[in-house]
């Protein structure tokens, strides 16, 4: 049985949670293949919020096993503290499973991105501190340590020497910051193994299994395409690859196991840190350049509805708090976003958000500077910084669809939002949302 992957398909919190948890309700696997605890996918059901970073979606079902798969990098101590937060909430979660050769985020990736953001000054990425960049990139240099490094004394000593010996310099001669106690490191994290060890596992054998005994399994993607490292908009982007095919090294599976690719995606768009952002609108004067001469009542009208977006959206993230920079829906790069992924679908969440505006917008191409029209994303970073959206208006929907689970109750201009997308971008719409909850979920009528 072919494997699924819901992948974001913007700059994150486009709904990758929710949708996963309603199709884990037939899945048999959920396995996570990039990222770590810079996600936040929140859940909603029977009115009960949970908040998820390293584990996975499926997590809320009883018959789903979670798998954290190797491409993920794991903070051990989160990750505990993540499972003991879901079991006060009522949760079994003694069937995660988590790769042994996931890499672990030590307390010095921590460190040395808080460090590297601070010394960028106003270039800085607004990464989420969480070390995962650091982390991703001492697995490239092989000096990273592995959740099953953890359970061996000698080796994990050997490797914290190793890589200690460099840490301990840089803090201290470019950084000016203490280095860290290898026997303080050692005691920390062997205490943590007796907790560790009955989660570790082989999880290619176990995702391998899965499908060659015809069981589901959903391939449950962090982030987002535009911050994918080799396609997004670098180097505002995370340190590994959202995209869908990035399940393949990050779960151990080859291409042909994928058939089926949601790319979730919000009604408008939002992104947190920094980067360019085509359709963003102003939270306040100065977010967003104007062309010379627009009018204040264009500018103050933006702004009107970057704020509706985001205090009706609520767009402030879900584990750092930050407010979220808004925008309309940028169909240009939902259109890029579907090809990199070769999405055979698209969820779209958060239709609810978009009602009672009298107009929606949907941008379909972009103007250069000197004034052409171009309907796909430029590979030259400075050419996408340039380019201003030319914007589709249609007619908009009454204020309350929230709740509204059919299709055929969503009003006509809701359901013309949704034909209109499908049709720039090529392929279907095969859920929507109209809420936060499980059963705010709508499922369109051919799928
Ligand atoms: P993820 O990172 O892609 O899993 O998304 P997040 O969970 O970070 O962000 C999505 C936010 O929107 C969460 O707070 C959800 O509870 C909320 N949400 C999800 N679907 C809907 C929806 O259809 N309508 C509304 N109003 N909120 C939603
Ligand atoms: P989910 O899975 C939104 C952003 C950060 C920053 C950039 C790099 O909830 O969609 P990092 O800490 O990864 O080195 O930060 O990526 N970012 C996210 N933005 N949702 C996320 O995850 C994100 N994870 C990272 O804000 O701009
Ligand atoms: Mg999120």
């Amino acid at each position: 049985m072919p494997g699924t992957v819901i992948t974001g398909a913007q700059w994150g919190d486009e709904g990758k949670g929710r949708f996963t948890d309603y199709l884990a309700e037939r899945s048999d696997l959920v396995v996570r293949y990039q990222g770590g605890h810079n996600a936040g996918h929140t859940i909603v059901v029977d009115g009960t919020t949970f908040k998820l970073q390293l584990v996975p979606s499926g997590i809320l079902y009883e018959h789903v096993t979670p798998v954290i798969g190797n491409g993920v990098v794991v903070d051990p101590i989160v990750l505990l503290k993540e499972l003991d937060l879901l079991a006060s909430q009522g949760l079994n979660t003694s069937r995660l499973r988590v790769s042994g050769n996931a890499h672990v985020i030590m307390p010095y990736h921590q460190e040395i991105d808080r460090l590297t953001e601070r010394y960028l000054g106003k270039n800085k990425l607004g990464t989420t501190k969480r070390g995962i960049g650091p982390c991703y990139a001492d697995k490239a240099l092989r000096v990273g340590i592995r959740m099953q490094d953890l359970l061996d004394e000698k080796i994990l000593r050997a490797k914290l020497e190793t890589v200690l010996r460099e840490k301990n310099l840089v803090l201290a001669k470019v950084y000016n910051r203490p280095g860290y106690d290898i026997e303080e490191l050692m005691q920390t994290y062997l205490a943590l193994v007796p907790r560790l060890e009955p989660m570790l596992d082989d999880t290619v054998h176990l995702v391998h299994k899965a499908l060659d005994d015809g069981k589901e399994v959903l391939f449950e993607g962090a982030q987002a395409t535009f911050l994918d490292l080799d396609h997004g908009t670098y180097p505002y982007v995370t340190s590994s690859n959202p995209i869908a095919g990035g399940a393949c090294p990050g779960a151990g599976i080859g291409p042909r196991a994928l058939t089926r690719i949601i790319g979730v995606a919000k009604a408008y768009v939002t992104r947190v840190g920094a980067g360019p952002f085509p359709t963003e609108l102003p939270l306040e004067e100065g977010d967003v350049a104007y062309a010379p001469g627009t009018s204040d009542e264009i500018i103050s009208r933006d702004m009107e509805i970057g704020n509706f977006l985001v205090d009706r959206g609520r767009e402030f993230g879900t584990n750092t708090g930050r407010r979220r920079r808004p925008g309309w829906l940028d169909c240009v790069m939902l259109k890029h976003a579907v090809r990199l992924n070769t999405c055979t679908e698209i969820a779209l969440c958060k239709l609810d958000v978009l009602g009672g505006l009298d107009e929606v917008k949907i941008c379909v191409a972009y103007e250069t500077p000197d004034g052409k029209r171009i309907d796909h994303v430029p590979y030259h970073q400075s050419a996408f910084h340039e380019v201003k959206p030319v914007y589709e208006t249609l007619t908009g929907w009454d204020k309350d669809i929230e709740d509204t689970a059919n299709f055929s109750d969503l009003p006509a201009n809701a359901k013309a939002f949704i034909n209109r997308v499908e049709a720039i971008v090529g392929v279907p719409v095969t859920f929507a949302s109209t809420g936060p909850a499980r059963d705010h979920t709508v499922v369109m009528p051919r799928s």
